[in-house]
């Protein structure tokens, strides 16, 4: 069944408080719940009341202290309607539920042992029966009682109020939370866990505990998780005035986890691979993501509980702009730069490419079979993206009023992305009517650059144009809001002063344009000679960009431009061509000449950041480059990355070992931004190096290896070596997985490493890790580590020319699919492409997805995949 979001309707019943009672078995637990109905003013007498449930064994059903007699209800698939109620009244209901055989990962389930829930989506129908929408808010207390030695700590939304001794070696503990919430932000946690406390103190003064809790073998890495706490909460009052609201946070980890957390009231729980970190188990993106996702999951409490969603058609109210907050956050914690350039690069790698195929769909989608499907980088990073253009189009001081009378005009209420904009609107005085397309509108607008010189009129003009492909469902669209954040440059890279025709003298050197037409000119004044555009600082739109630059232009950017996202696109762009305009084995000599000057200055430029460096000397991704050819190829653009690679190798190779010798560091573990920038340029110089294949580079990555203190530079190492020809490789290989064996979280990185491999055997060993202990088709983590790597980071491998990948790949789908259905949907999506690929493979990969679709009991979550994937055939 499909869901539309112009069927919304409010909901015809509200739920004031409601009390729960859990007792906890992982076999069979009971659940009571007490809810407090009241009718909608608006509906009419006699409309029954529906109660979402899935998975539920009904036990009782009461009203106000009597039992319900069987004609006043019915149970069906989707759960429980009641008929005859009064305005007003106390509706009790007992299910039982098997957490240890939920095996979704969705409701109440149990994780090494341990109860968790996961209610977002729609999981706490699982739990209960109750309106599961989240335009249904109350407050909630709940009672968990549990084995005391199995369970000695008992968590819940909000704050503790009491607790105590049950018989047969019980006990209970109650908790309640204030604040109304809808169900899908509910949690309970149940188990032997150790913890960490700290404590926050917020501007207004109000004490925060923060808490901690993971398995006991885990409380020595949890000190990154809490600093990075304290960071946010500090970063959200200072930067949107947003202050903690309750007594106490708590975090929680577990390895078994749909998603990346959860930002459940006053009771996040996290995939433990955004929580664990020490320095010899983590590498420096694993203590930057935990940052990150710490953050985000903390700025929810604002943007998404404090005001939540109306309906799941407005999930990136609070995903867009939550990223947004996590993106800046971030940004402001380690490199600007960075930060963007890394997240322009996911951004173009993977939402360009959704929103180019068939799965594509508006930040506000307007339909959904399962919308777990829908939490995907169109909502989340597209969304972080319309939020930001906002931010550029207001300014800074706008958007911050725009916000606070965003939260507080809708506190304590679930609304729409519209009000969102409203509030921007109305603090501001401006309208926003044109740039709603944002939301409703799919696809990546095309922005095409004409310029035109006049040397007598000393005018510069661009001409700017914008165009959308059709989507589907959408094959006309309404010209876009695009701002285009640019600057001039003269021939020795200098910025010019910008006068546009009509003003009276120039304002300042960057400025934004705003494109709203389809096509507009803007010409600039005052102009000596031909000067070189940069467009789109910051990437201040998520658009394709068309500008014909001749290379020595993008030389020259790629050397003096400031803003750092254009410096390094200049660099990208010069190697982008190359790569796709040359065979492989022309790539060296004279050719590749001025992209390895380019190199050579970059490495010596020192005053420019170690990380911003290696970002520069980092070659397109194989996935960003398939977006700029009509059929992809994965061999042949692997092929030519590969080819270039080791030509600037060889090219540089005294230059890159001499940079590998400089950064060596002796002291102490720091995951600081400075600190993290110089191993990735050494760990850079390393992979160059290896690429020369000769016995010295393997001697250098086999001696990092031995020696390195931290996990970086050890996985860097091994990975380095892995993809090389070494003897050694392995052996290397097996002395890892033997030393941490009992770390799974650094066994997955082992399993990701093999399931990347460039190697002709790696599919064959992919399968076999399938049947190593180490792997699990139970756990997420262990399926996207080996599984989604392999299928969706290693394109070469996958898309093998006799198809056994896309076999393989689809047979663990529908296997998974029985099990886990949103993981499975995930792992699916490495078939959406399939027009992409030549005849041969379109024709395996549309094989697989139709097996999946007609699968007997498939999921709706796959079924959906599938079905959207193949399209009108
Ligand atoms: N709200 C969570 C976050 O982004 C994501 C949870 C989604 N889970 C799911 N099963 N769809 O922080
Ligand atoms: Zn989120």
């Amino acid at each position: 069944v499909t869901v539309y979001l112009k069927d919304y309707q409010p909901p015809a019943w509200h739920i004031e408080a409601v009390e729960l009672d859990f007792d906890l078995d992982p076999d069979a637990t009971r659940v009571r719940s007490r809810l407090h109905f009241r009718r909608a003013q608006e509906t009419a007498p006699g409309t029954p009341l529906h109660l979402d449930g899935e998975a539920l064994e009904l036990l009782g059903i009461s009203l106000d202290g009597e039992p319900l007699a069987a004609d006043r209800y019915r149970l069906d698939e989707a759960g429980l309607e009641v008929r005859d109620l009064p305005e007003t009244g106390l509706l009790e209901i007992e299910t039982r539920i098997q957490p240890a055989a939920n095996t979704e990962l969705s409701g109440l389930y149990t994780s090494s042992g341990n109860f968790c829930t996961q209610c977002e989506a729609e999981g706490f129908r699982r739990i209960t029966f109750y309106p599961d929408r989240p335009d249904v808010m109350a407050c909630f207390t709940t009672t968990l009682r549990a084995d005391k030695s199995a369970c000695p700590v008992l968590l819940s939304n909000g704050n503790p109020v009491a607790s105590g001794e049950l018989e047969d070696g019980r006990h209970y503990v109650t908790w309640q939370d204030p604040f109304p919430k809808p169900c899908y932000l509910f949690a309970l946690v149940a188990g032997d866990l150790g913890w960490i406390e700290d404590r926050f103190v917020t501007r207004s003064g109000r004490e925060v505990d923060l808490y901690i809790y993971v398995q006991k073998h885990n409380l020595d890495k949890c000190d990154h998780a809490m600093a990075s706490l304290k960071r946010a909460m500090k970063w959200d009052e200072a930067v949107y005035g947003r202050e903690y609201d309750l007594d106490r946070y708590m975090i929680v980890a577990v390895d078994d986890f749909n998603m990346g957390a959860m930002e459940n009231k006053g009771l996040n729980i996290f995939n433990s691979r955004y929580v664990l970190a020490r320095p010899d188990t983590a590498t420096d993106s694993d203590y930057q993501n935990i940052e990150g996702v710490i953050g985000h999951e903390y700025f929810h409490n604002w943007s998404g509980n404090r005001v939540t969603c109306r309906d799941w058609f407005q999930l990136s109210l609070k995903e867009g702009f939550t990223v947004f907050r996590d993106q800046e956050f971030s940004a402001d914690m380690n490199s600007r730069g960075v930060q963007r350039i890394t997240d322009v690069n996911i951004l173009r790698t993977h939402q360009f490419r959704e929103d180019a195929g068939p799965m594509a769909h508006p930040v506000k989608p307007d339909h959904y079979v399962a919308i777990d499907n829908f939490y995907t980088v169109t909502v989340y990073n597209k969304g972080a993206e319309v939020v930001r253009m906002l931010h550029t189009l207001l300014g800074p001081e706008a958007f911050r009023r725009g916000c606070d009378r965003y939260f507080e005009r809708h506190d304590g209420q679930a609304v729409t992305t519209d009000d969102f904009v409203n509030a921007l609107e109305a603090a501001n005085g401006v309208s926003l009517r044109q740039f709603r397309c944002w939301y409703d509108q799919a696809g990546t607008p095309e922005l095409t650059v004409e310029r035109h010189y006049d040397p007598q009129a000393c005018t510069f003009a661009l001409t700017l144009r914008q165009q959308c492909p059709a989507t589907p469902g959408q094959s006309a669209k309404q010209p876009f809001h695009i701002p285009v954040a640019m600057g001039l440059r003269d021939g020795e890279g200098r910025a010019l002063p910008l006068r546009l025709y009509g003003e009276a003298q120039a304002v300042g050197e960057s400025r934004v344009l705003e494109l709203c037409q389809e096509e507009e000119t803007f010409v600039f004044q005052d102009i000596a000679a031909e000067p070189v555009p940069v467009l789109l600082r910051g990437f201040s739109a998520p658009v394709k960009l068309n500008l014909d630059y001749r290379d020595a232009e993008l030389a020259l950017l790629s050397a003096h431009e400031d803003d750092p996202f254009c410096r390094w696109e200049a660099g990208q762009t010069l190697a982008r061509r190359l790569l796709l305009t040359h065979p492989p084995e022309a790539l060296t000599g004279e050719l590749i000449q001025p992209l390895v000057e380019a190199c050579r200055h970059t490495l010596d430029d020192a005053a420019l950041d170690p990380a911003l460096r290696a970002l520069a000397l980092t070659l397109p991704g194989e996935g960003y480059l398939a977006e700029f050819v009509d059929t992809i190829e994965p061999q042949q653009l692997h092929g030519a990355r590969e080819a270039l690679r080791r030509a600037l190798a060889q090219a540089l190779r005294p230059e890159w070992e001499a940079c590998y010798q400089a950064l060596t560091e002796t002291g102490p573990y720091s995951p600081d931004a400075a600190a993290a920038g110089r191993r990735r340029l050494r760990n850079l110089c390393l992979n160059y190096l290896i690429a020369c294949e000769d016995e010295a580079a393997y001697e250098l990555a086999l001696g990092q290896y031995r020696s390195a203190t931290n996990m970086t530079d050890s996985l860097a190492a091994l990975q380095a070596l892995v993809n090389s020809d070494c003897p050694q490789r392995e052996a290397v290989l097996e002395d890892f997985y033997s030393r941490w064996q009992a770390d799974t979280l650094v066994v997955d990185k082992w399993l990701s490493l093999q399931a990347t491999a460039a190697r002709p055997d790696t599919l064959d060993r992919v399968q076999a890790l399938t049947g190593h202990p180490a792997f699990s088709l139970a756990n997420p983590n262990k399926v996207y580590s080996l599984l989604r790597a392999f299928a969706q980071g290693n394109p070469v491998g996958f898309h093998n020319e006799s198809g056994a990948g896309y076999r393989f790949i689809g047979e663990q789908i529908r296997t998974l699919d029985a099990r886990n259905p949103q993981v499975a949907a995930r792992l699916a999506a490495a078939f959406t492409d399939w027009r992409r690929y030549n005849p041969a493979r379109q024709a395996g990969m549309r094989e697989q997805l139709q097996t999946m679709r007609d699968a007997p009991g498939v999921s709706r979550d796959l079924y959906e995949i599938a079905e959207r994937s193949l399209g009108e055939e």
